[in-house]
């Protein structure tokens, strides 16, 4: 019995002629059920199930909540397709942490409206981040009045109930929460993979760097218990899965708020002893809360793969403090010293920002040192993007479009270089691959990823996914490797 057959059981077993408990989860899984009498009627007027199409357009965490989201929608008995074009119910939950991921929600709603005045049923839900922005909810109320539902980051555990309400009225509905410290455990998850699968440890962000919108949209930093994390890892084992990845926006401070307090590191320990987990990876990490007992961690687990993520955002001194991220390129160096001391064959990947407010071109060239120094594995570049409320926002001298451009090119094509040369240092050795999924190009190869986070193609069946494999590497394509299984 998996996890989400030991959940169906308990919405099963509620009563839908007595009230909705009060308790969570309980009062979902009456929702849950209440919901399922509504979407079958339904399905048996239509003559065929009902289609839910639902996509997640941010970060891992986002892609965590959507699990949930799919999780409500299949208990409550909808069909999962990828089509808009085929779904009775399209669900966005959206991203704002620049604005293009908000240009392309806006885009998108105009398409589904078209999809919709087609088939007039088609329900259309807006949730996560960019919904918990009031200008957002103004603009959608005044100009995408086709929308049913919307809520926010802090509520998603109460879809279900939302889902209920949103079929029982005709008009928009809007349920955003500023705050919550509830976290509620136990809703069913549909997972995209059955070998792998991200865990929330934490949700929320205290550390208010200056650009960044998150932690006005995902509110105050809140850990789970060490007990519900390490519980939920085992199911997922028993469930198959292989690999986790521990996510939170800053993992290092993880526990520093709970009743007991325990450290990151104390919490890896207890996961490294889960019988039958053979990977364990985790995001992100701040560079000015990464502690030694991390590293020693790190560097004397068999289970934590040899991929570390240290977002630098930028290589001067000026910048960085203007950002608030509360270290120094000095700082930062020294910390990427200690750890490539530690484990030699770790790969560090990094974020970068250019083009914040008041950054100059030898700016930039302060940035490309660190990326020279560090020797990315990879990096994710992004342009500055301007988010209302930020600190940054109301920064002078935001950066002019050209001189941002041309920062901005010559970074990533240092970043591309160093990826590169760090690729090719590694053909020709043998390494532990996990087999995730059919090549995308060529049916009869494998992709497989490696503790280091990068991917190999080999040939192999489908049924070798989810399990470990050894690859020798034969030939580095930059980014990627094509290889072959050795015993
Ligand atoms: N909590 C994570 C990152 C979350 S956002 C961390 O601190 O590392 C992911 C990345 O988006 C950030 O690392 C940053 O590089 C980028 N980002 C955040 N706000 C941005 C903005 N306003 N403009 C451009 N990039 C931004
Ligand atoms: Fe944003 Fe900084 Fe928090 Fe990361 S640590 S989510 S960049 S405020
Ligand atoms: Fe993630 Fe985007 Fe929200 S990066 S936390 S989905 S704003």
């Amino acid at each position: 019995m998996g996890y989400n057959d030991d959940i169906k059981m308990l919405i099963d077993a509620q009563d839908l002629t007595l009230p909705p408990p009060e308790r969570e989860p309980q009062r979902q899984y009456y929702f849950i059920k209440k919901c399922r009498e509504i979407v079958k009627k339904k399905s048996e007027e239509l003559g065929r199930p009902l289609y839910a199409c639902s996509v997640c357009m941010g970060c891992q965490m986002n892609a965590r909540d959507s699990e949930k989201l799919s999780g409500i929608l299949v208990q409550v008995g909808y069909t999962l397709t990828e089509s808009e074009e085929d779904a009775d119910l399209v669900l966005y939950n959206t991203c704002t942490v620049r604005d293009n991921a908000n240009q392309r929600v806006y885009g998108r709603l105009g398409y589904l409206n078209s999809l919709k005045k087609k088939n007039p049923h088609l329900r259309i839900i807006l949730c996560g981040c960019m919904m918990q922005e009031a200008s957002v909810i103004e603009k959608i109320r005044r100009s995408y009045r086709f929308v049913d539902l919307i809520f926010g980051t802090h509520n998603i555990f109460k879809f279900a109930q939302l889902l209920c309400t949103m079929y029982e009225n005709q008009e928009m509905i809007v349920d955003i929460w500023q705050e919550t410290d509830q976290i509620v455990e136990e809703l069913p998850v549909q997972r995209k993979y059955a070998y792998k699968s991200g865990i929330n440890i934490m949700f929320g962000c205290n550390n208010f760097c200056s650009y960044c919108i998150v932690p006005y949209v995902r509110g105050r930093e809140r850990s789970r218990e060490p007990k519900e994390i390490l519980r939920e890892i085992e199911r997922l084992v028993e469930d198959g899965v292989v690999e986790i990845m521990l996510l939170g926006q800053n993992v290092n401070s993880y526990g520093k708020n709970l009743e007991e307090p325990i450290t990151f590191a104390a919490l890896l320990r207890e996961v490294e002893k889960i019988e039958g987990l053979k990977r364990i990876r985790f995001m992100t990490s701040h560079p000015k809360d990464l502690s030694d007992e991390l590293i020693e961690v790190m560097r004397d687990s068999r289970k934590i793969c040899r991929h570390l993520h240290l977002p630098v955002q930028a290589g001067s001194d000026r910048i960085l403090q203007a950002m608030n991220r509360r270290y120094t390129k000095e700082q930062y160096l020294s910390l990427v010293q200690k750890i490539k001391t530690a484990i030699p064959d770790i790969a560090i990947t990094t974020d970068i920002i250019v083009g914040f407010p008041g950054e100059t071109l030898p700016d930039v060239e302060e940035t490309i040192d660190v990326v020279k120094k560090v020797q990315y594995d990879n990096a994710f570049t992004f342009i500055y993007s301007k988010r209302t409320g930020t600190p940054a926002a109301s920064m002078e001298d935001q950066v002019p479009e050209e001189v941002v451009r041309e920062g901005f090119d010559k970074l990533l094509k240092v970043v591309q270089d160093t990826a590169r040369e760090r690729a090719a240092l590694l053909q020709g050795k043998v390494m532990e691959a996990l087999v995730e999924e059919v090549n995308e190009q060529d049916p009869s190869l494998m992709t497989g990823r490696l503790s280091n986070n990068m991917l190999v193609h080999f040939p192999a069946s489908e049924s070798m996914i989810g399990k470990l494999v050894n690859v020798s590497l034969d030939t580095c394509h930059g980014f990627y490797y094509t290889g072959h299984i050795v015993d």
